[in-house]
């Protein structure tokens, strides 16, 4: 079981004896078993392993997105074992945010409306609201792509926008799953640089979930999820 050399209470992000498992014909495949982990701020936790093997499975438990068949997830000290689906829901809009594959952004949106869809969600002022999308994307290199549609968008930058979109909730704990599978390696590169550059300038605990290596680069820890165990391969220096 890997647990970070900076282990402390106050990790943003902890899993503590995570278990998880599949119907697999008559009897269940363990995901997770027992899994442990802790990550600290503005750390980027790589993790990798064969397709199939539980990877998105991990990032939704972290993510509050599912609740743990055993276990519990504990974000920015609040253990979320047993939370009301409500609380669980708040907590995540908090501290919680999610880049995703194809970046999932809503088609007739343009860049700017995608982050201020999240603030409100949050219910927050709109002047802010809006003064805080812009700020993210002119730091990710978006502030000419504000009034474009996701159609008008390369892949790379729709991915920029998507990890944008999930800062504006200014999260403590910040999950990608396979953001950087569908890009070219150059841009899948490009992405893992940003992601990683951002995690730490906002100093958010980060897990990145990938069965390709561009993130590798820019992990500080590259821990391998193989027959339910994390197994910690070796610290990467970026
Ligand atoms: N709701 C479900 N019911 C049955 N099997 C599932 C369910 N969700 C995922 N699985 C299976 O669990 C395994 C792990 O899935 P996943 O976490 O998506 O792995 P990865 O992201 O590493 O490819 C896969 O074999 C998948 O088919
Ligand atoms: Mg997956």
């Amino acid at each position: 079981m890997a647990t970070s050399p900076t282990d402390t209470p106050l990790a943003p992000l902890a899993l503590r004896g995570l278990g998880a498992s599949v119907p697999d014909g008559r009897e269940r495949r363990v995901l997770l078993d027992d899994v442990d982990l802790d990550v600290a701020a503005g750390e980027v936790v790589v993790i990798t392993g064969p397709s199939g093997s539980g990877k998105s499975t991990l990032l939704a438990l972290a993510g509050l997105l599912r609740a743990p068949a055993t276990g519990d997830v504990v974000v920015s000290g609040t253990s979320t074992a047993g939370l009301r689906p409500r609380r669980r829901t708040d907590l995540r809009r908090t501290n919680i945010g999610i880049v995703y594959q194809s970046a999932n952004l809503l088609a007739p949106l343009t860049a700017r409306e995608q982050l201020e869809l999240a603030g409100h969600i949050r219910r927050r002022p709109r002047r802010e609201v809006r003064a805080h999308a812009d700020a993210l994307l002119d730091e990710l290199g978006l502030g000419d792509r504000a009034d474009q549609l996701p159609a008008q968008l390369s892949g790379g930058e729709r991915q920029r926008v998507g990890i944008a979109r999930a800062l504006m909730g200014s999260p403590t704990v910040l999950l990608a799953d396979e953001p950087t599978a569908s890009l070219d390696p150059e841009l899948a590169a490009e992405v893992a640089r940003i992601l990683a550059t951002e995690a730490h300038r906002h100093g958010a605990a980060t897990v990145i979930v990938t069965h390709d290596d561009a993130p590798l680069r820019h992990a500080d820890r590259h821990l391998h999820l193989s027959a339910g165990a994390l197994v910690e391969v070796g610290t990467v220096a970026s």
